[in-house]
């Protein structure tokens, strides 16, 4: 497939696009229960696999996708007249932003955990075992609650609108892409999955 084909794809589905980045975040968010559970069974991860992980969160979920439903789903929606998908949607996203304060937890200690002080695993755990409870099932639901509804409810010429201005925003990212994520986290799940716990 030509690059240029993918984009006309993306081009001619933008909500499908949102909901198989919903898929990749839900992979980082599971590598990152299997690194918790290796912490809960006392193995050393690499502070390099953990670090990977959230940063990965951050880009691909924080940046690049809650940024594009933030700057250009939710005002769509709201120039659309669809009050109650744009009540959802900012819910979920407040939900998600909401849960990041376990991961800033995380981020404080992880200095010391590099270094070696295996005292504070029981902070990243904790910490970690929160945000996943609280993450994982968020973009399901978006997915049911938001974006199912809207596809339903927007004909070929409104769709074809949307995905131009989720196009702008891609042309002006200059962060990896869907694709590119996707590589990433199949690289990821490679890796976490040679640990054997
Ligand atoms: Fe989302």
């Amino acid at each position: 497939m030509k690059v240029t084909d993918s984009i006309k794809v993306d081009y001619m589905d933008p909500i499908k696009q949102l909901m198989d980045e919903h898929r990749v975040i839900e992979r980082v968010v599971d590598i990152f229960d299997k690194i918790i559970e290796g912490l809960e069974n006392g193995i050393k991860v690499s502070p390099e696999l953990i670090m990977t992980n959230i940063g990965m969160l951050v880009e691909c979920a924080n940046e690049y996708h809650c940024g594009k439903e933030e700057s250009i789903i939710i005002p769509y929606l709201e120039k659309m007249g669809k009050t109650d998908l744009k009540t959802a949607l900012e819910s979920y996203s407040n939900d998600y932003n909401a849960s990041f304060k376990y991961i800033d937890n995380i981020l404080e200690v992880m200095e010391a955990y590099a270094s070696g002080d295996m005292s504070v695993a029981v902070k990243i755990v904790e910490n970690g075992l929160k945000f996943i409870e609280e993450v994982r099932p968020i973009f399901e639901k978006e997915d049911e609650a938001v974006f199912k509804i809207l596809k339903q409810g927007l004909d070929k010429e409104e769709l074809a609108q949307l995905g131009e201005v989720i196009q702008d925003f891609e042309y002006s990212w200059d962060g990896p892409l869907l694709m590119n994520y996707q590589k990433m986290v199949r690289e990821m799940e490679r890796k976490a999955g040679q640990l054997i716990w």
